[in-house]
């Protein structure tokens, strides 16, 4: 492995005043995001929906990368440009989701394991040849009633690890990404001991496995209540929770943190990347985005699949990843997003 060149596209990745468009959602993932908003899920909607997210005018500006489905890294814009050629013509990275997906843990109900380990090498040689220079792989961890169990968070761990040192003998850095779920009545204490767990279990298993840390993005959720919490907590309690969860758990020699925004609205997962930000002088890592939702959300709804709509769709999705380019540094104020309506 090229040591320097996955450092060098780890820390461009995490480059001041930008980050990462989570764009990698799986068949069932997007078409649960488009029924909801009245859009057909077919490979020409999925195809023109990614062109006018990939297309907009300055995006560049705020983001580093985009993570791929497999489906999107092979197709092309409307003039037959692949797409990674047209992210890389904008500045941005291209990168690929390389899991598939989760399967139920068995023998413990309500967990999920992340397969996709047989035949990765391959799959990344072949990915790597079509443009990809960066990857990820989400395992996922539920909170509940005597859950998670040390079984999931362990075989979780250990996969996370291979995945990484899959990637980085392939010279693609990995984005290794644990989230623990915001669903559920849970609190944030108990967000902050399943997180604490499964980021400990994780550095674990990536130094038994030989993973170059220098190398890799960590990718998790941010400490905060579950959606349904009888008590939810403000922003600079999400933000000093989460802060000090990862003080207490990420090596510094990981270049940066990449927040999932994990069903937050828009506006909260902007607000708690920037209290981090502000609140939090000389931390060992940056903290960065990778959204999904938080910047897709708006986008998608006001495009709709009508390609009349792709330039206020395009306004939209620019103004989101301006304001949480800003939340980068810790200078978004809620006035900016009264200034762009
Ligand atoms: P959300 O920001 O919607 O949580 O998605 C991020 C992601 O990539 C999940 O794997």
């Amino acid at each position: 492995m090229d040591v320097s060149k996955l450092e060098e596209t780890a820390r461009e990745l995490v480059a001041p005043g930008k980050g990462i468009l989570a764009a990698d959602e799986s068949f069932g993932t997007i078409g649960k995001r488009f029924e909801a908003v009245g859009i057909e899920s077919s490979e020409e909607s999925r195809r023109a929906y990614r062109e006018m997210l990939f297309t907009t005018e300055g995006i560049g500006e705020f983001l580093s990368g985009v993570i791929l489905f497999e489906e999107t890294i092979r197709q092309e814009t409307s003039d037959g440009t692949p797409m990674p050629e047209v992210l890389e013509g904008a500045g941005v990275i291209p990168g690929i989701k390389v899991d598939k997906s989760t399967v139920d843990l068995p023998l413990s109900e309500g967990e999920k394991f992340t397969q996709g380990l047989d035949g990765l090498g391959d799959r990344l040689a072949e990915y790597r040849e079509i443009g990809a220079r960066f990857t990820k792989w989400r395992a996922v961890i539920t909170i509940g009633d005597g859950i998670p169990t040390e079984s999931c968070v362990e075989a979780n761990a250990e996969a996370l690890a291979l995945y990484a040192a899959f990637a980085q003998e392939h010279d693609l850095v990995p984005i290794v990404e644990p989230e623990v779920l915001i669903d559920g009545d849970h609190s944030i204490e108990q967000c902050y001991d399943a997180t604490e767990w499964m980021l400990n279990r994780t550095f674990g298993e990536l130094y038994e496995h030989g993973v170059e840390l220098s190398g890799i993005l960590l990718k998790p959720n941010m400490v905060i209540s579950g959606k349904d919490a009888p008590q939810q907590v403000s922003v600079e309690e999400v933000a000093s929770a989460t802060v000090e969860c990862l003080l207490r758990t990420v090596p510094a020699a990981v270049p940066g943190i990449a927040f999932l925004s994990g069903g937050q609205t828009d506006l909260r997962a902007t607000a708690h990347l920037n209290a981090m930000n502000s609140m939090y002088g000389g931390l060992p890592w940056e903290l960065s985005f990778s959204y999904a939702r938080a910047l897709q959300g708006q986008p998608m709804e006001i495009w709709g699949g009508d390609v009349d709509n792709v330039q206020a769709a395009q306004k939209a999705f620019h103004h989101r990843a301006k304001m949480n380019g800003a939340a980068r540094s810790g200078d978004y104020s809620e006035e900016m997003e009264e200034q762009a309506a």
